[in-house]
């Protein structure tokens, strides 16, 4: 009860593009000592190994993903608590769970997360981001299965985290983190809650996407550049470039991988020719 797991399971069931042909293994562990079973097992006997949280920030190709695809949830990973003034959650717990969680504790400072539809685990591997916060920004310390096998704590001033990439987490997995804010009012909290809310409804599309697609360049956001270039709504069958935001690829309907990707080429080819600007995808390919 440790540990569910399938054989060759839909990718596309995880994945917020709804994309994706089938994990060779689905393996759900819900206790750090499962996680660090599996995950020492496939590194000892060379097996791919992939931990995918929610899937909101993961393009998976349509032959599927070979070995061992991890997914943390259930038990200490679904558990979202306050302590000693601080948020601790597990790295399968919403972003959304843990902005709710501090809201109702009179912690201010995570109202941000709420229109975020990833997992504690993913925005801590690319420290995740809006209106102008990012997941690092709020981090305490960090517990997570290190190279070498063991489970160790890191506190914030020992992790470097750059914008949209914490290196560190790239071969150690995040398994549960310490978060900080500051105490508020209800009302200031909604407050902003409510602010994020409606810049995300009228700025951001509802259909099924992973996000954005692309990091902002230094010249200018990606999103701006897309729409600039003329590109909304230009398609490859059921994928197609949002109306709404130039940098989000939205599926219309059983979309496919492949079309996700020649959208993507399209467009860097495009910000290439016309802008000379080398666009570098977000989302992980
Ligand atoms: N813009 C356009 N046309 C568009 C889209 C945007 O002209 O189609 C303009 C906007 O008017 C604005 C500027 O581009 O002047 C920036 O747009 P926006 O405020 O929407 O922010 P962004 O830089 O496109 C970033 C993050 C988002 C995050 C928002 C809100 C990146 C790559 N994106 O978007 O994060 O939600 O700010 O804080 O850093 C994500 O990482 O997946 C993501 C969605």
């Amino acid at each position: 009860d440790e540990i569910d797991a399938k054989l060759y399971e839909p990718m596309r069931r995880h994945t917020t593009m709804l994309v994706g042909g089938p994990a060779q293994f689905w393996i759900e562990p819900h206790s750090f000592g499962a996680f660090a079973a599996v995950v020492n097992h496939c590194r000892e006997r060379g097996i791919a190994l992939r931990v995918v949280g929610r899937g909101s920030n993961l393009l998976v190709r349509d032959g599927g993903m070979r070995g061992a695809v991890v997914h943390p949830s259930g038990g200490v990973f679904s558990e979202c608590r306050v302590e000693d003034g601080k948020v601790i959650a597990g790295a399968g717990v919403r972003l959304k769970k843990v902005a709710s969680v501090a809201q109702a504790a009179g912690i201010g400072g995570f109202e941000w997360m709420e229109g975020i539809p990833g997992n504690v685990g993913g925005a801590l591997r690319m420290n995740a981001g809006a209106m102008g916060t990012e997941t690092f920004d709020q981090v305490a310390s960090v517990t997570f299965l290190d190279e070498d096998g063991e489970i160790r704590v890191r506190s914030r001033d020992e992790i470097v985290a750059n914008y949209r990439d914490v290196p560190e987490l790239r071969r150690n997995f995040a398994l549960q983190a310490v978060f900080e804010g500051k105490p508020d009012t209800a009302e200031a909290i909604q407050g902003r809650w409510d602010a994020s809310r409606s810049k995300r409804r009228t700025s951001q599309p509802v259909a099924a996407s992973a996000g954005c697609i692309f990091k902002n360049p230094t010249e200018t956001p990606a999103g701006k550049l897309v729409d600039e270039l003329g590109l909304k709504g230009c398609n490859e069958g059921k994928a197609r470039v949002s109306e709404v935001h130039g940098n989000f690829i939205v599926n219309g309907g059983g979309a496919t991988a492949s079309e996700v990707l020649a959208v993507i080429e399209r467009i860097k080819a495009a910000a290439r020719e016309s802008r000379g600007i080398e666009l570098e995808t977000e989302v992980k390919v």
